[in-house]
């Protein structure tokens, strides 16, 4: 949080020079349901650590939470710079007409538009943290069993409602065939022969995505899972094989248990395939080869990358967490989330020095004048010469 001291060029030698990290002000975040305490308090510890004051909207659809946010918070933080507001779109779309100094939104791409054109009215920036479909390249050479198992974890952890969890499988057809038995073999050695009885599986949130992810069942053919239970909002791990890229399994964010495959001839066709749509918010290579891993890095665009495992980039503070293109806008987690929530402020406090050197960019100008400024800023060192 301190001043930064920077490098100067000639003519500031004797100045100080320093980025100061200061809050923007008042910080709107809004909370998606799919991790209701997590997707609100990260951001908020980081909006509170660079100094803002902070309006928190939890989401509705996670009543229950929002309901003990809406109670306990309030008890802990400053009330005048901090306050949580509960209610839906009609509250969301009046606390917009707000003028906040920071927006950080996370949730779907189709409400990030929204979000940005609110933020657009009064130009305040904001930070989208979206999603989108995850590819998970899986190479013929590898270790399937191991390969089954982080990515059964990956799209059903929390019943596979999580942005960053693999959304559909890329792979030859051989490899689909060995994968196939691997992925059964995971899903009953995770959650037993029959998952509903699993206590260590979770339920879809709502009637709404569980009439949405069940329709997703009809892309393709079910391989494995596909039982669902309306009363319990239950959808069993499922694979779809033979899924065309055209059938709503690949149209839209899957956000339940539902892991399509779809079968490419190489890693070529599968990065073809990755570019031909839109930048996903994390990228997975499963392969021995590690020129493989390589190629896809390099040639692919995505808000994460993950080799040979999925999620796992997310656990590490270090590392930017955020989305590129429709996958999301701006990143935090760590100290990225101080600096999201900081506006940098270019600081230069001149001495009163040193006012010969300063005459030579006064008017009036003169030939002599313009040598002098040649011959004394003529500097060897890059990046210095920046005095005009
Ligand atoms: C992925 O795992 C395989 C099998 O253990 C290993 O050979 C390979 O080097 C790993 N890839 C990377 C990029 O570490």
């Amino acid at each position: 949080m301190k001043d930064e001291a920077v490098d100067k060029n000639l003519v500031t030698q004797l100045d100080t020079a320093f980025i100061r990290k200061e809050p923007y002000g008042v910080v709107l975040i809004i909370g998606p349901w799919n991790y209701p305490l997590q997707l609100i308090m990260v951001p908020l510890v980081g909006a509170i650590a660079a100094g803002n004051c902070v309006i928190i909207k939890p989401s509705e659809i996670s009543s229950s939470t929002e309901k003990l946010l809406a109670e306990t918070l309030p008890s802990y933080l400053d009330k005048d710079c901090f306050a949580v507001v509960t209610g839906g779109p009609a509250e969301i779309t009046q606390l917009l007409d707000n003028k906040f100094d920071y927006i950080f939104f996370t949730g779907s791409p189709q409400v990030g538009k929204i979000m940005m054109a609110a933020a657009a009215k009064h130009l305040t920036p904001l930070t989208l943290e979206l999603g989108g479909k995850n590819p998970c390249y899986v190479a013929d050479e590898s270790d399937l069993q191991n390969v089954a198992n982080r990515l059964v974890w990956g799209r059903c952890f929390n019943a596979g409602q999580t942005c960053i969890a693999p959304d559909y499988v890329l792979c030859s057809a051989e490899t689909q065939e060995k994968l196939l038995p691997a992925l059964r073999s995971a899903i009953t050695q995770f959650f037993g022969p029959d998952p509903r009885e699993s206590p260590d599986f979770a339920r879809i949130i709502s009637d709404k995505q569980f009439q949405r992810i069940r329709a997703l069942l009809g892309s393709g053919r079910v391989a494995i899972g596909g039982q669902t239970d309306e009363k319990e909002r239950y959808i069993a791990p499922t694979v779809l094989v033979d899924v065309q890229p055209s059938e709503p399994a690949m149209q839209e964010e899957i956000f339940g248990p539902v892991l399509p495959i779809v079968t490419v001839p190489n890693v070529d066709e599968a990065i073809a395939f990755i570019n031909s749509r839109e930048r996903p918010l994390a990228v997975y290579v499963f392969a021995s080869n590690s020129k493989l891993v390589r190629r896809v890095l390099d040639r692919t665009s995505s808000g994460g990358f993950g080799a040979n495992d999925s999620i796992m980039q997310m656990t590490l503070i270090s590392l930017p967490f955020g989305g590129i293109g429709s996958s999301g806008l701006g990143s935090y987690h760590g100290k990225f989330s101080f600096d999201t929530f900081s506006h940098h402020r270019a600081c230069l406090l001149r001495s009163m020095g040193l006012e010969p050197m300063n005459a030579l960019r006064y008017p009036p100008y003169s030939e002599r004048k313009m040598g002098l400024v040649l011959s004394t800023f003529r500097i060897k060192h890059t990046g210095t010469c920046t005095l005009l």
